[in-house]
């Protein structure tokens, strides 16, 4: 087998396009256990489900004959411009989808022209993902270590190695309540994926000791990532250490925003964690209105939990996000075909983006904001 992948099943001849025939496509290739972690979310899934509805909510309104015969996509973020208002969402443990993981995605986001997010719970490290793609554009999304010298020495490397932002996600001080993923007795740490950074780190493994078995180094990961005394103070100790701007993932609530603000963010991402985490809450895509506003300009506002398609990434922009991160398409793709897959699926999404800003009679991402929504 190719990492999970199961036997006999060949990477079918015309790449699926739609997200349902993705999700189909990589459930045929996937192993059981990896497929139901990828396409599952927390509790009820509600809030999975919550998060592709809540865009046929808001209805486009578009212009005629506004002449978009050149459209321009690209967005600007801090100090840097990218081309695509496209961003790869962090996802860990992605050998479980593909033998080659993070460095055919990283090496595909390369490719199209998109930023890749490495988690910390990558099955590459931040060297070798770094030594697979040199100097396209990458950011490190940090999952708080308990022991803070963790935080600071993995940040470290991500600077050393010249990621371009620090993604701290605050919706994960502990693991939502995934019942697939009990049911298949499922979980990839223990099962070896996601400590490729851990193993790497010489802050982890001089807190690790001599205890350097499987076992002891899976139970330090869990105790060093389930951290419910989390506060704002952690980000605040960041933005001391650090010179990368950090982007706090896993806002909904608008009084949040300045929380973030006062901590020292200089970005935010809008995000349910894909329904992953707490369920029954509100479909990101309706938090993110609010969140915009609290932000007023002063910190772009990125958005991602159910982008499946260019409408829904003019929508989120058009409702005021910066960027957009990208998910399970891309994973799913991964599952089918590795780079490859990761590109046609990136490729597909910006081609349907630029469709639909041109018939949406905007020629810029950055006038997206004047394209007005309807509320059904
Ligand atoms: C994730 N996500 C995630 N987020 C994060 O900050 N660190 C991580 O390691 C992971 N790992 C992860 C694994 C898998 C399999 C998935 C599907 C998601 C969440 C991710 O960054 C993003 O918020 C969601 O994927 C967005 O939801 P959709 O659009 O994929 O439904």
């Amino acid at each position: 087998t190719k990492g999970d992948r199961q036997m006999n099943i060949e990477v079918p001849a015309v790449f699926p396009v739609s997200y349902q025939a993705l999700e189909q496509e990589a459930k045929k290739l996937m192993s059981k256990g990896a497929y139901g972690y990828v396409r599952s979310a927390a509790s009820n899934e509600e809030t999975l489900r919550k998060n592709t509805t809540a865009f046929e909510k808001w209805s486009i309104l578009p212009r005629m004959l506004r002449n978009v015969a050149d459209i321009d996509m690209s967005v600007t973020l801090g100090e840097h411009t990218y081309p695509y208002p496209i961003f790869i969402a962090p996802v860990g443990m992605q050998k479980l989808t593909h033998e080659e993981g993070e460095l055919a995605t990283a090496r595909a986001a390369k490719t199209i022209g998109v930023p890749f997010i490495q988690s910390t719970v990558s099955s590459y490290s931040i060297e070798e993902v770094k030594a697979a793609t040199v100097d396209s554009p990458k950011w490190f999304q940090l999952y708080w270590s308990r022991n803070e010298q963790v935080s600071f020495s993995m940040v470290e490397r991500a600077e050393r190695a010249g990621y371009e932002a620090i993604v701290v996600t605050v919706d994960t001080i502990m693991t939502g309540w995934r019942e697939t993923d009990i049911a298949t007795q499922f979980s990839p740490l223990k099962e070896g994926y996601g400590k490729a950074n851990y193993e790497s780190d010489p802050a982890f493994m001089h807190a690790l000791g001599e205890k350097t078995d499987h076992e002891s180094m899976i139970q330090s990961v869990l105790d060093n990532i389930h951290y419910p005394e989390m506060n704002w103070s952690h980000i605040a100790a960041l933005a001391k250490r650090t010179s990368l701007p950090i982007y706090i993932k896993g806002i909904l609530h608008p009084e949040d925003v300045q929380c973030a603000i006062e901590a020292g963010a200089s970005g935010l991402i809008v995000s349910n964690h894909g329904g992953r985490q707490l369920d029954g809450t509100v479909a990101a895509l309706d938090a993110l209105p609010a969140v915009v506003k609290a932000a007023n300009q002063k910190v772009p506002v990125v958005f991602d939990s159910g982008i499946r398609r260019g409408t829904d990434i003019v929508k989120a922009l058009a409702l005021g996000a910066a960027a957009v991160c990208i998910g399970r398409p891309f994973v799913y793709g991964l599952g089918i075909d590795g780079q490859v897959g990761v590109e046609k699926v990136l490729e597909n999404l910006i081609e349907e983006t630029r469709i639909t800003m041109s018939l949406a009679g905007i020629a810029r991402v950055k006038d997206l904001n004047q394209l007005k929504l309807i509320r059904e």
